[in-house]
């Protein structure tokens, strides 16, 4: 095996001590192999062993078992019914019709759970794939044109673009760059297409750089990347460790001012880790995209921790070397020198439900999906909604990073016959609140093996008590943004909302207050530890008061930072945690 590690620039940089486990699983796995294949072939259990348990996340698997049956299979000396969950790559969330009946047939022949859950980073996935139709999974994806590569693991992920193509042109030229930088960014390992779609080993020679972007050991963490138009927001950039956001002229892309270092994941109790928000470090022309999105990658690969996985992460070498000193790496390898940052303002976060129409006559319409679950309930058939919609719509249709679905470039002509599927199937509904819309949680229970407490079995009734309390404060038709996650690995992004619960224990939850509408700060610890009544009781406390001493229309998050209920957390630590 050749070892392509790159040249590091400045080792001073690098974090000396013992390399964590990964480093080595990574080193040794032939380049994202490892023994797949054979593993696959051992009926004798449902799961994978040793290092391909975590390999598998780099082709866009996890491992998982259901929760709420595995004490009952434990008392009969069963072992988990393991099975995967599968997160599949789409950049911007693009996704034909085609490919949408593809994904549903396989959801519902091969899935235990039968739904497709839409994510909060513009994908689905499918939950509860045995073993035997692993393979089969990837090669229909195949078929219609889908991948999962490093859609997890230590690499770039799955890149997200502003969802609603209102500014058609531009929209578009946006998403191009997603798609470009998505694939620029890839994994140059054979492994996905020998081990899954049976492709012939092409053998390397000793010499050969097999991954000339992201190294033998591929990257210290996972790396997450969007392209965001403003003024919305809605891919939550703060979320991410590297950010393009459009500068336009005339509605014409010219360039991109760049954000680097945003993360949310913490541990409780461990101060070392925080939520952060990424620095600005200037606007480049078009042309130097790839250049500089491969160059805050391999610099986050050469100076990333490898020692301590909890300070892997982007956010956490550039407060270690300093944003200066990473920001001037990033210029020297690319070749180019960032300019003064152009301006642009985000107003919003949120998905324009409804339709809307773009520039160039085509209408787009967002459906709200509670929790992103596209599923057949007793009361909507969603799923079937869906695939009937997708055997007669001629466009395509995005996923949001808020876990909506718009079915975009309808003609005039057919969107009445769209409306009519969409509101027949429980898709779209005039009464959904404000506040429904505004909410938003991870997956926690019953698949998530990291879930402290529930998230989004929690959300719906939550949200309906929620409701309940504006309504009592005379603030029905308001709204806040409102996130719950099942552990502080922050999938829900609740460090982004004006009201962020995170889980701590079975019921229990931590609770924040603060972020802002257009996600620019992150939230403070307000209370530890709250239940579900708990929660109940200071929303409407925190609420009343909203109410009655707000000035103008002044937003949730703003009111609690201004009426001193909680500090403003400005970019870092500093501020975060108390001391
Ligand atoms: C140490 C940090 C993290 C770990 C270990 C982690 C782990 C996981 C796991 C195990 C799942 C699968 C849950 C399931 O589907 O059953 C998941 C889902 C997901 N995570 Fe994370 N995660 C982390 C941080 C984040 C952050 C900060 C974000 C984005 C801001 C994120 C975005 C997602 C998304 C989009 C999903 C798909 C499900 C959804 O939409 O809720 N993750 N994560
Ligand atoms: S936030 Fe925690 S509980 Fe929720 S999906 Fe992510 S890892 Fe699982």
């Amino acid at each position: 095996m050749s070892n392509n590690f790159i040249k590091v620039e400045n080792p001073v940089l690098i974090v000396e001590g013992k390399q964590a486990d990964n480093e080595r699983l990574k080193a040794e796995s032939d380049y994202l192999r490892g023994t797949i294949v054979e593993d696959l072939q051992d009926r004798m259990t449902g799961g994978f062993t040793s290092d391909n348990f975590q390999l598998i996340r780099t082709h866009g698997m996890y491992q998982q078992d259901d929760r709420d049956i595995r004490g009952e299979r434990q008392k009969q000396k069963l072992e988990p019914l393991h099975n995967v969950m599968l997160r599949a790559r789409l950049p911007g969330g693009v996704i034909t019709p085609t490919q949408w009946l593809g994904i549903d047939k396989f959801a519902d022949d091969y899935t235990s759970y039968g739904s497709i859950r839409l994510t909060t980073r513009q994908t689905f996935q499918f939950h509860g794939v045995l073993k035997p139709d692993i393979k089969l999974m990837h090669q229909t994806l195949n078929s219609i044109g889908l991948d999962s590569i490093a859609t997890a693991g230590d690499v770039n992920r799955n890149v997200l673009c502003t969802s609603n193509p209102v500014e058609s042109e531009l929209h578009q030229e946006a998403y191009q760059w997603a798609v470009k930088i998505s694939e620029h960014l890839l994994p140059k390992t054979r492994a996905y297409a020998e081990i899954w779609l049976d492709e012939e080993k092409v053998e390397t020679t000793e010499d050969e750089v097999v991954e000339p972007i992201l190294g033998s050991n591929y990257l210290p963490r996972k790396f997450k990347t969007t392209v965001v138009i403003p003024p919305n927001n809605d891919i939550d950039l703060h979320a991410n460790d590297l950010n393009f956001v459009a500068i336009s002229d005339n509605g014409k892309l010219i360039g991109f001012n760049v954000l680097v270092g945003g993360g949310l994941a913490m541990t409780h109790g461990d101060k070392a880790t925080y939520p952060r928000c990424a620095d600005d470090f200037g606007f480049i022309a078009l042309e130097h995209t790839l250049a500089v999105a491969e160059a805050v990658v391999t610099t986050q690969r050469d100076w990333g921790n490898r020692v301590n996985r909890k300070n892997a992460k982007t956010k956490y070498t550039l407060d270690r070397v300093g944003v200066d000193t990473f920001k001037a790496e990033v210029e020297h390898r690319a070749g180019i020198e960032f300019g003064d940052s152009r301006s642009y303002k985000f107003t919003h976060r949120g998905d324009s439900f409804g339709w809307v129409s773009g520039i160039d006559g085509k209408h787009h319409l967002t459906l709200f999906i509670e929790n992103g679950r596209i599923l057949d309930y007793p009361s909507k058939s969603l799923k079937t909604g869906m695939a009937k919609i997708a055997a007669t719509h001629q466009g395509d249709f995005r996923l949001t990073a808020n876990q909506n679905i718009i079915i975009a470039g309808v003609a005039e002509a057919d969107k009445a016959a769209i409306e009519q599927l969409a509101r027949e199937h429980g898709l779209l509904n005039d009464t959904t609140s404000n506040q429904r819309k505004s909410s938003m949680a991870c997956v926690a229970f019953p698949t998530c093996p990291l879930a402290m407490a529930e998230a989004e079995r929690y959300l719906p009734k939550l949200v309906d008590d929620v409701e309940t309390i504006l309504t009592k404060n005379n603030l029905a038709d308001e709204s806040i943004i409102l996130r719950v996650t099942g552990c502080p690995n922050g999938c829900g992004r609740a460090m982004l909302a004006e009201i962020g619960l995170v889980g701590k224990g079975p019921g229990k939850y931590n609770m924040y207050l603060g972020s802002d509408l257009a996600g620019s700060r992150v939230p403070k610890l307000y209370k530890e530890n709250v239940d579900e009544a708990g929660v109940l009781t200071e929303i409407d406390a925190l609420t009343a008061r909203w109410s009655t001493e707000r000035i103008n229309a002044e937003a949730f998050g703003d009111f609690v930072v201004r009426a001193g209920i909680v500090d403003q957390v400005n970019i870092s630590v500093r501020d975060f945690h108390d001391d």
